[in-house]
């Protein structure tokens, strides 16, 4: 078994980026400029966008951050998008989810100008990847592509089983599996999938992402195969300093010793999600998407 290491190869990554932009910034040009929007105070949230703001300082971005209070309007949070988009210094921003439920998340996705929609979430951009087309690609399935192509696991003709129907991870990698290059034959179970272990069992690769800490046991694993673990739970643990760990949607200790390859949580492809928004704000200020 070998444990695929997000944080070496995100390091990687973003070392890679740091040369390209001090190359583009020794040329004269901009340094690619990334905005957050956050609001209120939800602790995945508060952490996921101070990761992000970090990524930028290493990888010679310029960042920002706007914060807004819980309380705020959908029409005042749609003014802010508005200006996001036609701030032309800005290259690409996010609005970090989950947003207060009176807003719709989908409203405001669908006012992210396309050309600036770094987290790949515009259904412009979920339909450009679908058809093949150049596109921001959500964060998290790229990241896992990138781990899985740099440690050179075979794909082609293989049968990847993916565990959830999300729109930011399931269903976009869903997508990318299939594509021509990557090769594999793609199932998606979800929550109501009758025969998961059956179908499990006969995965080379599972992509975990279910968001249920422990999900996948050894008895739903085949020996040899790839294991990605997308789940990020927070899971009470007294014995930790914060009060609580993050625990995968697979049981890591017994699955383990049975497959080839997994990452771990942490440090799998937590890390990978980072790097794939920087690789996007990166590509967002060099035009290499939309080209205008
Ligand atoms: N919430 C959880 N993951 C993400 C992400 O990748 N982007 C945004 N905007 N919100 C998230």
């Amino acid at each position: 078994m070998e444990l695929i290491d997000g944080k070496k190869t995100s390091k990687e990554i973003r070392e890679e980026i740091a040369a390209e932009v001090a190359q583009i910034v020794a040329a004269g040009g901009k340094r690619p400029h990334l905005a957050a929007v956050l609001v209120g105070h939800d602790g995945g949230s508060e952490t996921y966008v101070a990761n992000k703001v970090k990524a930028c300082e290493e990888c010679g971005f310029t960042s920002t951050l706007k914060r807004f209070e819980d309380n705020i309007t959908e029409a005042e949070l749609l003014a802010v998008v508005d200006d996001l988009n036609n701030d032309p210094d800005v290259d690409g921003f996010i609005v970090q989810l989950p947003l207060p439920k009176h807003i719709s998340e989908e409203k405001i996705t669908e006012a992210i100008n396309p050309k600036k929609d770094v987290d790949g979430f515009h259904p412009q951009n979920v339909g450009r990847m679908t058809i093949g087309a150049p596109a921001f690609i959500s964060a998290t399935p790229q990241g896992i592509v990138d781990l899985i192509q740099r440690y050179k696991i075979e794909t082609k003709g293989k049968h990847a089983v993916v565990i959830g129907r999300s729109n930011i991870v399931g269903r976009p990698m869903s997508v990318l599996l299939s594509q021509k290059g990557i090769d594999c034959t793609v199932t998606v179970c979800h929550s109501r999938t009758a025969n998961m272990k059956e179908l499990c069992l006969q995965a080379d690769i599972i992509i975990a992402a279910i968001g249920k800490p422990g999900f996948v046991t050894a008895d739903m694993v085949k020996p040899g195969a790839v294991i990605i673990d997308v789940g990020t739970t927070r899971v009470t643990d007294p014995t930790a300093e914060r009060g609580w760990r993050l625990k995968g949607d697979v049981d890591f200790q017994n699955v383990a010793p049975k497959c080839s390859y997994i990452t771990p949580v942490p440090g799998g492809v937590g890390p990978m999600t980072i790097v794939s928004l920087m690789k996007n704000t990166l590509l967002a200020g060099k035009k290499a998407i939309y080209k205008d």
